[in-house]
């Protein structure tokens, strides 16, 4: 441990499980925001001021503004792997280490992904409501058709570690994988994967099933709105395991309604936990409450990187999993 700070100051933005915070209590002085409701930023920024490090959760929003006040700031840890919360520049500027939870989640999302893939394709929630709701009496030859998973194609936009992770269940599924990405993967990469990468607008008229797994940036916002769904096959599925903002909620809201495309399967939502009033009203579409990670095993790993990320940073270490190696030892 850094011999400048004995026993660390860190805040604890929100609920995490009891292990973690006895981890953590042997080693720093906590100041533990025991609930799920996020903080506000002047809360968050408050309780910033006099913290060594912080584990946070990807609803919180750290930018310049939040780390203003704060003077003796080294890490904070995010336990999620996307980290568009976190202003990177702002980071940078201050010195502020910040770091995430790759890997550890991969498979467990990846599987979600297929799972909304799948729930929508055989309009499962729309199947069990129905059901629930007593309609079932007879066996009907043409009761809730839906369309093909296997031996379609499948288009990934985003071929990371979830996206590759998605193209191998493809495969299983005797898939015809192909992908965009703002790179071609390397050449063994897309060989363990047997993807085919092509351009936007080709992945968008000939998925069967369109799977958004991209980071969220200013660049990504709003990748998929009216003009790209109108591209999309009338018979096609859209799944969005990645960021709200990545889709334009309102275009495919109407494009749901006009029954433009097949369905979607969503874990994201622009401005979630709020969701556009429309979706709800909608058969054709699975909603689920952004839990891509959420197994037990996968959020305690996810917790336990963060921790291990934010120790680390707390003893001059550099983190297992930092997202701006490039301010390491500056
Ligand atoms: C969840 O969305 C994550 O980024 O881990």
């Amino acid at each position: 441990m850094n011999s400048s700070i004995t026993r660390p100051n860190i805040l604890v933005a929100r609920r995490i499980f009891p292990e973690g915070i006895e981890r953590l209590e042997a080693i720093c002085d906590i100041d533990y925001v025991d609930q799920i409701e996020p903080l506000t930023k002047v809360e968050l920024s408050e309780r910033l001021k006099d913290k060594d490090g912080a584990l946070v959760t990807g609803s919180e929003r750290i930018d310049a503004d939040t780390l203003k006040d704060a003077k003796a700031l080294k890490i904070i840890s995010n336990i999620a792997v996307g980290f568009n919360n976190f202003d990177v520049d702002a980071f940078n500027q201050k010195g502020i280490i910040g770091t995430n939870t790759p890997d550890v989640l991969t498979d467990t999302t990846a599987d979600m992904g297929f799972a909304l893939l799948m729930a929508i394709s055989r309009r499962l929630s729309e199947a069990e409501r129905w059901l629930r709701d007593g309609q079932w009496h007879h066996w009907e030859m043409g009761r809730m058709l839906g369309v093909d998973i296997h031996h379609s194609t499948l288009g990934i936009m985003g071929m990371g570690r979830i996206g590759q992770a998605i193209a191998k269940r493809g495969l299983a599924f005797g898939m015809n994988v192909i992908y965009y990405n703002r790179k071609p993967l390397s050449k063994d990469l897309e060989q363990a994967c047997q993807a085919t990468y092509v351009d936007k607008e080709t992945l968008l008229k000939n998925a069967d099933h369109v799977m958004l797994v991209m980071p969220y940036s200013a660049d990504s916002h709003h990748f998929i709105g009216a003009k790209e769904l109108a591209m999309m096959k009338s018979t096609a599925t859209l799944v969005n395991i990645a960021r709200g903002g990545i889709v334009d909620d309102n275009a495919l809201v109407e494009a749901l309604q006009r029954n433009q495309i097949f369905g979607a399967g969503l874990d994201v939502y622009e401005g979630e936990p709020k969701l556009h009033p429309g979706l709800l009203d909608l058969p054709n579409v699975v909603l689920a409450p952004h839990i891509g990670s959420a197994t037990e095993k996968t959020r305690y790993s996810m917790m336990n990187l963060a921790i291990d990320n934010l120790l680390a940073g707390l003893a001059g270490e550099k983190p297992k999993t930092m997202i701006n190696p490039e301010i390491w030892g500056k």
